[in-house]
């Protein structure tokens, strides 16, 4: 099988990572690449190691000529494109924001805009290992966010198990290399500014990505109390580290959860007592991995690793779309 893909936002970080993994992808075969600024130009000036595909305008990509596309576009941009696509019976896996939660009016609330197609929610969120039944020959899915990932990886099995204590707040405090923030310049990810130096952002309950876990968290049952989310930017290129402090009934009893949930997975590993995950065990590959380290019997700490381009984006986007036409979730991601 040979499924026709486009790819919009090729010249973004996620969308450079995308096409590397599609490249060597053996059931994909790369039709179309979007970019507006870099119009006409071969992707090859944007990134030296792509392939040689001239970029389009997103108003030209030739839709009737792909089977689905990957949106690796700012929120706001994906939403109508989505529904152009799905309207030409073209599937759909979104890496923006736009289709992540189910709620147009949580939309609004946190991204500070009416959402462009509220007609398009909700749909599948595709993180895989917290359940693939609805991913499996879905049309449409929305990619999780980076951070989001990294904390419902290291949370729902919690959640599942009733082991976090109701009411008491959940603290995660997290970490995140600098192409998190995308590859458009911005002051504040200058190389000047990031290099020696360590900075929290949007710390408490200022970050978007609150309001995807807390929705995933409460379908999962939880009773935590607030989620207090601390993210900060870290002088490095790609990875995200956080680490959750959770209030748990039986500390002693959770790394049986994880080790339930994540059994047969072969992109999440439970690291075993007295390993602890760090940058070094994910980067520059689709995997997860998360230390549990009990600090007391109602305390554990979690420690959840990822690259943020990768099981953050890119190569979780490949699990889905494989998801999505019945492949094995791990086609294409051996590049990595
Ligand atoms: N970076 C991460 O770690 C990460 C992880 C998970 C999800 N995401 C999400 O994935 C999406 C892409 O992120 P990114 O980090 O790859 O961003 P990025 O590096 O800033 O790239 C954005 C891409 O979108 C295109 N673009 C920008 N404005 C546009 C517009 N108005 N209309 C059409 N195209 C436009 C850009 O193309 P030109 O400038 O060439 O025209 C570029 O290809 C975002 O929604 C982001 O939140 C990012």
């Amino acid at each position: 099988m040979s499924i026709d893909v486009g790819i919009y936002g090729a010249t973004g970080y996620t969308g450079l990572e995308l096409i590397r993994l599609l490249a060597g992808h053996p059931h994909a075969s790369i039709r179309f690449a979007t970019s507006e600024a870099s119009a006409g130009q071969s992707l090859r000036q944007s990134w030296p190691l792509a392939p040689d595909l001239t970029l389009v305008p997103s108003a030209d990509a030739p839709l009737d000529e792909v089977q689905a596309v990957f949106l690796c576009l700012p929120h706001t941009r994906s939403a109508p494109l989505a529904a152009q696509a799905l309207g030409r019976g073209v599937r759909v896996v979104d890496l923006s924001a736009d289709l992540r939660l189910d709620d147009p009016a949580v939309y609004a609330q946190w991204y500070k805009v009416d959402h462009p197609h509220p007609e398009l929610l909700p749909r599948p969120y595709g993180l895989p290992e917290l359940g693939r039944d609805n991913l499996i020959g879905a049309e449409c899915i929305a990619n999780p966010g980076c951070y989001a990932t990294s904390v419902l990886l290291a949370t729902v099995p919690l959640a599942r198990h009733d082991l976090l204590i109701p009411g008491a707040p959940l603290i995660v405090d997290a970490k995140s290399g600098v192409s998190g923030a995308g590859r458009t310049p911005k002051q504040n990810i200058l190389f000047a500014e990031v290099h020696g130096n360590f900075s929290p952002y949007n710390i408490g309950r200022g970050h978007r990505h609150l309001a995807e876990i807390e929705q995933v968290l409460a379908a999962e049952g939880s009773q935590a109390g607030p989620l207090i989310f601390s993210p900060h930017l870290l002088p490095t290129d790609r990875g995200i580290l956080s680490t959750v402090y959770a209030q748990v009934t039986d500390a002693g009893a959770a790394r049986a959860a994880f080790t339930t949930a994540y059994a047969g997975e072969p992109l999440v590993r439970v690291l075993p007592d007295g390993e602890l995950a760090t940058l070094r065990h994910v980067v520059n590959t689709p995997a997860a991995a998360l230390s549990l380290t009990p600090a007391g019997d109602n305390l554990l700490i979690v420690v959840s690793v990822i690259d943020n381009l990768l099981k953050g984006a890119a190569s979780q986007a490949v699990q889905n779309f494989n998801l999505m036409w019945n492949l094995p979730e791990t086609t294409g991601l051996a590049a990595c």
